[in-house]
């Protein structure tokens, strides 16, 4: 007898046949995993980070050594954080030569040439009110910022990176960037813009990784409304204008209709930041024993991607490719 109805069994009886018909695969080329480099007298210094369990503040030499680690295992690219010793109003760490980021960068490049490293272009870890960027009255600069983030990403092209990605959502910092960039002669740096930024909820455990929590207020007054998608929209098409080579939507897993909206709106390369919470999550769901941590990251970093994530960055990177569970 004809079967008269939909059979979608048959492409799903063994796994030979559901590896042919697979639409999206995860590998180890598409992810980038973060680090937390700290400025200490001990380089092999090694803090965890309580709400971020296996991850970790990094002195300079153990940073080499767990890139190296990686590496071995078939990690590509990473993206720097900088916790620095001293913070000031202005954030001077973030841009100065001999800063911790900097510092990491290089000694990275020197001994992982083919790595790519990405830095995070912000002032919030360098300040002392916590903020992204100038404060007066109480309130953060747009404009007097911009040309502090822009020594900030030239600092970092200075001392090698491979890309620099902008999180601290003032208006204009793609362009006042690519511009000191060009002129500087770092034409051929790329710019990853964190355009679609949200003020989440979900970067809790980020803020006690980086020391970065704001003195006062929050941050709503420059990151997105979480309730807006058409104005991420906005702020993809300004991102873009301004000159950025690639985008980010942040986070990635509460944001995946943004995600699918700019994918079919724009051509670019995309990427998505699966934060700290999304990564602490799971991580103690599974130390309860409710879920199976690596599985459901799998299938969180799969979700992100079939949404229209080139790249993602996440936590888990160096985890799954060391554990094998997937290819590099
Ligand atoms: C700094 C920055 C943050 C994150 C990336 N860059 C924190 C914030 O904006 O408060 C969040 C990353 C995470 O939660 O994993 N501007
Ligand atoms: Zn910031």
């Amino acid at each position: 007898m004809e079967s008269r109805f939909h059979r979608g069994r048959r492409l799903r009886r063994t796994e030979a046949l559901r590896s042919l018909f697979r639409e999206t695969r995860l590998t180890g080329n598409d992810l980038v995993q973060p680090y937390f480099v700290v400025e200490h007298e001990n380089p092999d210094v090694v803090k965890p980070i309580g709400a971020m369990p296996g991850q970790s503040q990094l002195g300079l030499s153990a940073l080499l050594e767990t890139v190296g680690r990686g590496k071995t295992a078939g990690l590509k690219s990473v993206i720097l954080f900088g916790i620095p010793k001293e913070k000031d109003e202005r954030g001077s760490q973030a841009y100065a030569e001999e800063g911790i980021v900097q510092q990491a960068v290089r000694e990275l490049k020197e001994n992982f040439p083919d790595l790519v490293v990405i830095t995070d272009v912000c002032l919030c870890e360098y300040t002392s009110h916590g903020h992204c960027g100038l404060i007066r009255g109480g309130e953060v600069q747009n404009d007097p910022t911009l040309e502090l983030l822009a020594r900030a990403a030239l600092s970092h092209a200075r001392a090698g990176a491979d890309i620099v990605a902008p999180s601290d959502m003032m208006d204009g910092r793609v362009a006042a960037i690519r511009q000191i960039l060009d002129k500087d002669g770092y034409s051929h740096i790329p710019i990853i813009s964190y355009a679609v930024k949200y003020a989440s909820a979900f970067y809790g455990p980020f803020r006690e990784a980086a020391e970065s929590t704001p003195a006062f207020g929050d941050r709503r007054s420059y990151q997105m409304d979480i309730a807006n998608a058409r104005e991420g929209l906005r702020e993809a098409a300004a991102d873009l204008e301004e000159g950025a080579d690639a985008l980010m939507v942040k986070p990635a897993l509460p944001y995946l209709d943004v995600l699918r909206d700019l994918r079919e709106r724009f051509d670019c390369p995309l990427s998505a930041y699966q934060v700290s919470g999304e990564y602490s999550m799971i991580k103690a769901a599974g130390k309860e024993g409710w879920l199976d941590p690596t599985a459901t990251a799998i299938e969180s970093l799969t979700a992100i991607k079939r949404a229209g994530a080139d790249l993602i960055l996440s936590y888990f990177t160096t985890e799954l490719l060391e554990k094998e569970l997937i290819p590099r």
